[in-house]
């Protein structure tokens, strides 16, 4: 599957991500960061896809899903998963879902969590960029992003944001080409 993705996602300083199938904090300027991400393209008729793991669509409450505006892909196995919305996919591999982002038409494909899934793609040479929200503080997690900066370098960094206790930098990742 030749379909280019990026990977999308908030760590602590631990790379921790997540802790009882919620996430550790709540961030609202990495909200809003997440959503223009995932939500922005340059052709306004084409919409980007997120992918992501079941229990990660489980993790949106009801009312936020499918995320508006973006082609929803859920990966599980089970066959039977009730996903409860029309206007979302299913995909049983994560080669099944890039298939499906391409027919869709979608303009980026982003793939959005959770561990699981992370781990699965971060080798995948297809997987270009990760933008990542890095959180300098740690907070206490059972849900991890693997390691990444041996095979992939810093290219875009912003500003520190200050929200409450936390401060961050919104940073992007491209994968080093090794010819
Ligand atoms: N900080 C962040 O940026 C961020 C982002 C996203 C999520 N999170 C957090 O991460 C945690 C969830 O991560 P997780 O690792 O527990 O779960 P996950 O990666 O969201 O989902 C795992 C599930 O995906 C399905 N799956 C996995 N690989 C598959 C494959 N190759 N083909 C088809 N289906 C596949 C399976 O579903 P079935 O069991 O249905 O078969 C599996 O149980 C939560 O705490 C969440 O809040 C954090």
């Amino acid at each position: 599957m030749d379909t280019s993705f990026s990977l999308v996602v908030a760590t602590d300083q631990n790379r921790g991500i997540g802790k009882n199938g919620d996430l550790p904090w709540r961030l609202k300027k990495d909200m809003q960061y997440f959503k223009d991400i995932t939500t922005n393209t340059v052709d306004r008729q084409k919409q980007n896809a997120v992918i992501m793991g079941r229990t990660t669509w489980d993790s949106i409450p009801t009312k936020f899903r499918p995320l508006p505006n973006r082609h929803n892909i859920v990966l599980t196995r089970n066959k039977d998963f009730d996903l409860n919305s029309s206007q979302t996919t299913s995909a049983n591999s994560i080669d099944s879902a890039l298939t499906i982002a391409k027919e869709l038409n979608a303009e980026n494909v982003y793939i959005i969590g959770g561990g699981n899934i992370y781990n699965q793609c971060i080798d995948m040479m297809n997987c270009k960029k990760i933008y990542i929200t890095e959180v300098d503080n740690s907070f206490e997690c059972d849900t991890f992003f693997p390691e990444f900066k041996s095979t992939f370098q810093l290219i875009k960094s912003s500003e520190i944001i200050n929200e409450g206790n936390d401060q961050y930098q919104f940073n992007v990742y491209e994968r080093i080409n090794i010819n």
